[in-house]
């Protein structure tokens, strides 16, 4: 399920692709320990919403997840909607979800 969060504008938000595992998980993880709220995506809701409770059992609270499959037009416009809504800013990207040679033109 995709998360809210209570949004404190003081704070820099952060968006992590691919961030349910790996070095997107390991970004996300020392980004919200430096007090950076963190948008972990992932293509797949159960492991994204599983990372996502890994790290608030770490004590990180404020990470949120939401569905973002990159070579997915219809996912990115729901996730630029969420991201628009909820914050209304976006101060760090981390593209870790990297597909080497796709386009956005194939789709
Ligand atoms: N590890 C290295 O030594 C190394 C070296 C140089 C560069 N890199 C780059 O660093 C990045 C992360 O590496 P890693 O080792 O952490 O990779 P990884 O463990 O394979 O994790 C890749 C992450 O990207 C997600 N992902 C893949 N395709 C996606 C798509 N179409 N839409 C959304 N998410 C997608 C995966 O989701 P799923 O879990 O659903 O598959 C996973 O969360 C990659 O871009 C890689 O090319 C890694």
């Amino acid at each position: 399920m995709e998360g809210a969060i209570s949004n404190l504008p003081s704070r820099r938000v952060a968006v992590v692709t691919g961030g349910n595992k790996g070095i997107g998980l390991e970004v996300c993880r020392q980004l919200a320990a430096t007090g950076v709220t963190v948008v972990l995506t992932a293509r797949d809701e159960t492991r994204g919403t599983e990372a996502v409770e890994k790290l608030k059992g770490m004590g990180l609270s404020y990470v949120v997840f939401h569905q973002l499959e990159i070579t997915d037009n219809s996912s990115i416009v729901r996730f630029a909607d969420f991201l628009n809504k909820l914050f209304g800013k976006l101060d760090i990207l981390v593209n870790n979800a990297a597909i080497v040679g796709w386009s956005a033109t194939q789709k």
